[in-house]
């Protein structure tokens, strides 16, 4: 069967960073910056993303030698061995995430709404907005419309197709979003009193550096960079054979760190500006933000961009997941894209009604003394994804042959600039990578 390729270059970069760039940045990283003492946390951050960047590159490695999906892959490379087991739960976690992520895509989708119908009024107050919060996650029917309402939208991407669902998408998206992020950045650091807010991120104060601050970090580069899940290692098979592997992988993860920093810039000179607590915590941007969106100048217009990227940076991401499953279901059991993307759908729509649920009615059925919405959010980024990058660098630095990964990322010798690069590459990926993982994870866990 005729395999699609993203088009060109650019189509290969919107892509990637596509799926790196989510909620991952705007939501995640602004409140782990808040909670683990601001520019301590980047500063480490920096360190795991550099750590990440030959993993990533493994990961493309896979894709595109195997030209499978993330099943696929490793019956192709390793025929005959255990391998596929690592593919199949490649298979299965990003299921299990774009189920929750969904959720969260759809409180974006409502936030949206509210803010364009001009609900977060001047005079709200911080308590009133974490009351609306509250009251909107715990109800049974309005979160559970936005996450269908999200789920359509990706599986709409999904069925039109690699090139002209995903890559088009993407082409015209990532732009307006750096765009976006900008405009608010700019905004709320003329803010006055932003400057604290500036200084909180930049100026870092090492003794609040400790296990947990390089562990959070660690899983936070593992999530942003969409990595372990089979979702790089699926988009990987679609770039072409003269793409250069190390250059695009910088640049996704440059722009991946670009956009995590711009967020913050959006939000804590703000948080600061009003003198509130950078630790708040997940309820950041649902919470904090309305109010101080409510009580600032032109808060109503960079409230609905704000939401509205939310949107789209969600959007983009959980195509990512999404096509990880589809592109197994026609490749290994021979489904039609169309087929494969409502029995995903089908899939993920279920999970996350109970994850949406789990805020609500479920919150007190526990699994492992979690709620559902916990437990695939803990599984997967603290557990499922590092495991499954560690293994992934394991397979590319011990089991595939040297000549082939070095092959690959010089495209077969023809990119002359990458060939000592590469060398560093590999050794990075055989010794330092697995190691310094297994160092992260084991600190947090005995500290
Ligand atoms: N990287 C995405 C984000 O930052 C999340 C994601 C994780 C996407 C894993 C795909 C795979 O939001």
């Amino acid at each position: 069967m005729e395999r699609e390729n993203f088009g060109n270059r650019f189509g290969v970069l919107v892509a990637m960073a596509g799926s790196a760039i989510g909620l991952g940045n705007l939501w995640r990283f602004p409140y782990l910056v808040g909670s683990y003492g601001g520019a301590a946390f980047v500063f480490v951050y920096i360190f795991c993303v550099l750590l990440c960047l030959p993993i990533f590159m493994s990961e493309v490695v896979v894709g595109r030698r195997s030209h499978a999906n993330a099943y696929g892959a490793f019956k192709v490379l390793a025929p005959g061995t255990r391998w596929k087991w690592l593919g199949a739960v490649s298979v299965v976690t990003p299921i299990i995430v774009v189920s929750y992520y969904s959720v969260v895509g759809g409180w974006s989708v409502e936030y949206f709404f509210k803010a364009a119908t001009l609900e977060f009024t001047s005079g709200a107050t911080q308590a009133g907005m974490s009351t609306m919060f509250g009251r909107f996650i715990s109800s049974v029917w309005s979160p559970i419309i936005g996450h269908t309402i999200f789920l359509l939208l990706t599986a709409g991407i999904i069925i039109a197709g690699v090139k002209s669902g995903i890559e088009k998408f993407g082409k015209i998206m990532m732009p307006l979003l750096f765009v976006l992020i900008i405009f608010i950045a700019v905004r709320a650091a003329t803010l006055p009193g932003a400057g604290e807010g500036l200084r909180y991120l930049f100026k870092p104060d090492f003794s609040k550096i400790d296990a947990s601050v390089c562990a959070a970090a660690l899983g936070q580069a593992f999530f942003s960079l969409s990595l372990g899940v089979g979702t790089i290692l699926t988009y990987g098979s679609y770039v072409s054979k003269n793409e250069n592997i190390i250059a695009s992988s910088t640049w996704t993860a440059t722009a991946d760190f670009l956009f995590a920093l711009l967020a913050s810039c959006a939000i804590m000179p703000a948080v600061f500006a009003f003198g509130l607590n950078p630790q708040e915590g997940p309820g950041l941007v649902f919470e904090t933000l309305p109010f101080i969106f409510a009580n600032m100048p032109l808060g109503w217009l960079v409230a609905i961009l704000f939401f509205l990227a939310l949107i789209v940076a969600a959007l983009t991401s959980s195509i990512s997941l999404y096509e990880v499953g589809v592109a197994y279901l026609v490749e290994e059991k021979g489904l039609s894209r169309r087929g494969a993307s409502v029995l995903v759908f089908a899939i993920a729509w279920i999970l996350g009604i109970l994850c949406s649920l789990s805020f609500g009615p479920l919150a007190d059925f526990h699994i492992l003394g979690q709620t559902v919405f916990n437990l695939f959010d803990k599984v997967s980024a603290n557990v499922l994804m590092p495991v499954g990058g560690l293994l992934l660098v394991i397979f590319v630095g011990w089991v595939m042959k040297k000549h082939d990964v070095i092959d690959e990322m010089t495209n077969g010798g023809t990119l002359s600039g990458n060939r000592r690069t590469s060398q560093v590459i590999y050794f990075l990926i055989r010794y330092i990578c697995p190691l310094a993982v297994v160092a992260v994870f084991l600190t947090a866990l005995i500290f």
